[in-house]
């Protein structure tokens, strides 16, 4: 059992440390999942090289998360549920990181395990309480919701880890054919789009026809594949829609605030534990 402070964990009669080892994954597919991920991670994470929409809905989701603290009690313990490999605090904590909130990333990847500039809890989320002694007053699953495997396990682990007063803050990316063809089409054909720029102009109204019939087959090809429950990809156990997620989280806890990022298929979601 460890107890949690502000810079470290303790464990009876230990020395303070900065990191722990928990469980790790034993399941195969599980398993199979993460060495799937771990190279696009390796690119894109840990040397936080995103997609510019990918850095805006960050800084959304971590002004989504700012704003509930604030109208919650402004300080605690926040564990990153899912936190990846990088070193640093990922961009939806980078301005928190100087509030009152001490960060506590858990990710079942032992890469980076004790160089991290934060808490970090090497582990899986399921069965953690057994390992720490205290509450956490908000949890964050960034993009994380949908590589767990068993979601009621989930849903029982955030009761037995998160305070009564405590939050739950979700992104996920659903799949309903809509939201995903307009953010599709929104990115593949306005991103740079300048009206006033006649070669622009031009080159968009030629491409908007092919990229719409484009979207149109490849959105039903999924929209198949998830009727018929064949995997969209080898990384994910789940692809929500917008109303198995909310179907999911009102079961999780009462919804204390909800907003879908602008021209995406990103959900944010704040849970206050029944
Ligand atoms: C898409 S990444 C999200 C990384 C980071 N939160 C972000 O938004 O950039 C999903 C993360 O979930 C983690 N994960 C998968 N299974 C998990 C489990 N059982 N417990 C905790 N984290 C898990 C993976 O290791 C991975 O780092």
């Amino acid at each position: 059992m460890y107890k949690i402070t502000d810079n470290s964990f303790v464990s009876s009669g230990g020395n303070p440390s900065k990191y722990i080892i928990t469980d790790l994954i034993e399941n195969t597919i599980q398993q199979e999942k993460q060495n799937n991920s771990i190279l696009e991670y390796e690119e894109r994470h840990e040397k936080e090289e995103h997609p510019a929409k990918i850095i805006n809905l960050m800084d959304e989701f971590q002004q989504f998360i700012a704003l509930h603290v604030l109208l919650n009690n402004h300080e605690g313990a926040v564990l990153d549920v899912g936190c990846g490999i990088s070193t640093k605090h990922p961009l939806y904590f980078k301005a928190l990181k100087n509030s009152n909130l001490t960060y506590i990333g858990l990710d079942p990847f032992e890469k980076n395990q004790t160089n991290r500039e934060y808490l970090f809890i090497n582990g899986k989320f399921e069965g953690l309480h057994k390992h720490i002694d205290s509450k956490v007053d908000y949890l964050i699953f960034s993009t994380s919701l949908d590589h767990f495997e068993n979601l009621e396990e989930v849903k029982n682990e955030i009761v037995k880890i998160l305070k009564p007063n405590g939050l739950a803050f979700f992104w996920v990316g659903v799949h309903d054919a809509n939201v995903i063809s307009r953010w599709r089409l929104s990115y593949g054909l306005f991103e740079n789009f300048n009206v006033l720029s006649i070669p622009d102009l031009l080159s968009t109204l030629i491409k908007a026809p092919l990229r719409i019939l484009y979207t149109f087959l490849s959105i039903l090809i999924r929209t198949i594949k998830l009727k018929k429950k064949i995997p969209l990809d080898n990384l994910h156990f789940h692809y929500f829609t917008e109303e198995s997620l909310e179907f999911y989280l009102s079961s999780v806890g009462e919804i204390a605030g909800v907003k879908k990022a602008p021209l995406s298929n990103s959900f944010f979601y704040a849970i206050k534990p029944h």
